[in-house]
């Protein structure tokens, strides 16, 4: 036969009498019909099946599957990162003329996509300390359309009463998306306690392995309809190796979760015994911190993978910390397998003049933790083996 007729033609699988016990990876980008009416029913979405890999794929069906059972949820999807899945939520939920409401300490990312961006296209923001009920109320008016808050906000870890703004917003009769990405669900499940929506990066610890950028948006069937579209038409969809990968990832998330939580527990115990070359340490599972009881009753006795903390002499110090830790290296991001740590002042909220992240309370002596899946003891080392190096 001639070379140019076979190579390029797609064979028929083999025949399979048994069932692969890893999912295979479905990387084609189309798929071939048995006629133009099965293409139409399944691209109306009347019959199940795939015909292009932006409408939908198996590897991104089966992640969000998994995404959505954990939730609880009716509908889940998987977007290209975790501000597509932000990106998606604005784009189905607000047109020109509505208000969005937002937490002041969301990712620097999160503000621009609804500030700068959805300016853009006549979507008005502005910003209230969603810790503050009272002032979350208040700032609603009557074209605000959407609440976003983080469940566990960055970098200073304060926690979010998600069924308390969930009740708020179903008496306004608004959508409350939550930005669980630092809480995941194995800590929160922010639809069981009444918000519509939820998103989270899985690029962080999700999926845990540094080697996808991956997003999920879930949330109720009534506010769903646009989604499907949206992530379509603007392209926001994701691949399927990338999905087959976090999907590997979340296999594990619970075992690394669980552990990263005790580790960050340990962790923030042992910062709060270094005083004074550490003078605050910011976690949720200290008794100090101010919504530990909240984020006891809400995250079911574990208090996330983050530990923040403030060095004694500012910058200089930061500097010294960081090139002396040599053990944890230094990530601009969070969630992975080993613990990494982040300088807020020149990464995150590097875009804040210096009296915005003041009123925020980060300086430059400000680092922020991510705790792996190490031993505690390493990771004890580890932070103390930086901590030597401020002696001098
Ligand atoms: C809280 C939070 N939300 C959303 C995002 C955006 O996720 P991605 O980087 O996957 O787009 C990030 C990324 O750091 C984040 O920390």
């Amino acid at each position: 036969m001639d070379p140019s007729d076979v190579c390029p033609r797609p064979l028929p699988l083999p025949p399979l009498a048994t069932t692969p016990h890893a999912p295979p990876i479905y990387p084609t980008s189309v798929w071939s019909c048995e006629n133009p009416q099965q293409a139409d029913d399944m691209l109306a979405g009347r019959l199940p099946g795939y015909v292009y890999q932006r409408d939908g794929h198996p590897n991104a069906y089966l992640l969000a599957e998994k995404c959505r059972l954990l939730h609880s949820a009716e509908r889940a999807a998987i977007t290209a990162s975790g501000m597509a899945a932000l990106a998606v939520a604005m784009l189905s939920q607000l047109q020109a003329g509505d208000h969005a409401l937002l937490g002041n300490r969301l990712y620097g990312k999160s503000h621009q996509l609804f500030g700068t961006e959805a300016a853009r296209l006549g979507i008005e923001m502005t910003t209230v300390d969603t810790c503050d009920l009272k002032a979350t109320a208040a700032a609603i008016s009557p074209k605000t359309k959407l609440l976003l808050a983080e469940t566990i906000a960055n970098p200073l870890l304060e926690v979010a009463d998600v069924a308390a703004l969930a009740e708020i917003a179903r008496r306004r009769g608004i959508v409350l998306l939550i930005d669980n990405t630092f809480a995941s669900p194995i800590l929160c499940r922010p639809l069981a306690l009444g918000a519509d929506l939820v998103m989270e990066s899985l690029t962080k610890t999700m999926n845990g392995h540094s080697d996808v950028i991956l997003g999920l948006l879930a949330g109720k069937e009534s506010v769903w309809p646009r989604v499907p579209q949206v992530i379509s038409a603007f392209g926001m969809c994701s691949s399927p190796f990338d999905c087959w990968l976090a999907d590997r990832g979340l296999a594990t998330a619970h075992l690394r979760i669980e552990r990263a939580c005790d580790n960050a527990l340990a962790a923030a115990e042992f910062l709060k015994s270094q005083s004074p070359r550490v003078t605050k340490v910011f976690y949720p599972g200290l008794a100090e911190h101010s919504q530990h009881a909240l984020a006891a009753r809400q995250f079911g006795g574990r208090f996330g993978t983050v530990v923040t903390f403030e060095l004694a002499g500012g910058r200089p110090a930061a500097d010294a910390f960081i090139a002396a830790a040599k053990r944890i290296p230094f990530c601009p991001s969070l969630g992975e397998l080993n613990t990494t740590l982040s300088h807020p002042e020149t990464t995150s909220h590097r875009g804040l003049s210096t009296d915005q992240r003041a009123a925020l309370g980060i300086s430059g002596g400000t680092i922020r933790l991510s705790v792996g899946t190490e031993s505690p003891e390493f990771v004890r080392e580890a932070l103390a083996e930086g901590l030597r190096a401020l002696d001098g």
